[in-house]
């Protein structure tokens, strides 16, 4: 279909095995794809979205982007980062105080020139009046509003081309991978993979671990979602025949919050395969997927696909769990 898109992310990204992991891990061979590399500052799933939601903002004539996120969030230093190659004016609404330090991606949102509002969680959930707040500050500039990780109708865009490029992967590998699992978080790339790959009649099941909220939640978003996209964009795919697989159970102690596995896993990611992680997002939905693999869920797969969403500035901030003495031993 013609969905007006530009180009911001630099695609194909990668798909690559984990060997080493794979096989120590026993079961499927874990494969990666690698959308960490959709870029170096904007980089992980967000610019696939962008490229669909921003296209739309600049068809709508804005020259003001306005979107909102956590203090750390991945999508809002995307957002930042295009704004400035575009020449658009950007503002982010972050839920919270503002910290003592900007550290990890709050460090890239200033250097990138963001104006920022810190709201009190009890004032983001009023996000129709913080929008009206900041757009008010730029009465010279037409706004346009990007929800809170570019998931809505617009942004399933990205995900959904994406598994265009996964069918490619497949075949180029000659692998037909029983699963595409990943992180949700506001539902966006989950939702596009699902659609994806009805539309480009993949193999997989598309299984997503959920990193805050519970399954109903991303159950009720997803499907608002795609009642959304099939009245904006007439496709042949029916939605309502479509599954939605979360899997609830590794919240942990919440969003942005991880246990020791979890660094665990991220160290031991890194070093078997040269790749990072992080512990709000991927490396949280990776150890999912390893324990799930050790409890058997799914046996009898031959290939899974894990999409690196990307992430690894929020290490940073995160730098006192993982447990390194100063002297840089564990
Ligand atoms: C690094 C990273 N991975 C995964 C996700 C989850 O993706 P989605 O918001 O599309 O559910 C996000 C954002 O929420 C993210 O920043």
């Amino acid at each position: 279909m013609n969905i007006p898109r530009i180009e911001l992310a630099r695609l194909p990204t990668p798909l690559q095995p984990l060997d080493r992991l794979s096989e120590e891990t026993g079961g499927p061979r874990i494969w990666i794809k690698r959308d960490d590399l959709t870029d170096t500052i904007a980089s992980g799933n967000k610019l696939r979205k962008l490229e669909f939601t921003v296209a739309r903002a600049l068809s709508e004539g804005a020259d003001l982007l306005i979107t909102c996120g956590g203090i750390q969030s991945n999508h809002c230093r995307s957002t930042a980062m295009v704004a400035a190659k575009l020449g658009l004016k950007c503002h982010l609404i972050l839920r919270g105080s503002p910290p003592a330090e900007a550290d990890g991606n709050l460090l890239l949102d200033r250097i990138l020139g963001a104006g920022i509002s810190y709201v009190s969680s009890e004032s983001y959930q009023d996000m129709d009046k913080c929008i009206n707040d900041v757009a008010s500050q730029y009465p010279e500039l037409s706004a346009y509003f990007i929800p809170v990780g570019a998931s809505d109708e617009t942004g399933l865009w990205g995900y959904i081309e994406c598994c265009a490029e996964l069918k490619e992967d497949f075949a180029r590998n000659n692998i037909e991978p029983q699963y595409i699992v990943s992180a949700t978080g506001s539902g966006g790339t989950q939702g596009g993979l699902i659609i994806g790959s009805a539309l480009y009649d993949l193999p997989s099941e598309t299984i997503a671990f959920n990193v805050c909220d519970n399954e109903d939640y991303f159950r009720d978003k997803i499907t608002t979602d795609f009642r959304l996209w099939e009245e904006r964009y007439h496709t042949p795919v029916k939605t309502s025949n479509l599954s939605i697989n979360v899997i609830d159970g590794y919240v942990g102690p919440g969003y942005a919050k991880a246990t020791q596995p979890v660094f665990d896993t991220i160290n031991r990611v890194a070093q078997l395969e040269g790749i990072v992680l992080d512990p709000v997002y991927t490396g949280k939905a990776f150890e999912a997927m390893l324990q799930e693999i050790h409890k058997g869920r799914f046996s009898g797969a031959t290939d899974m696909v894990f999409i690196h969403t990307g992430g690894v500035y929020g290490n940073f901030p995160q730098r006192d769990q993982f447990g390194f003495q100063p002297d840089g031993n564990l």
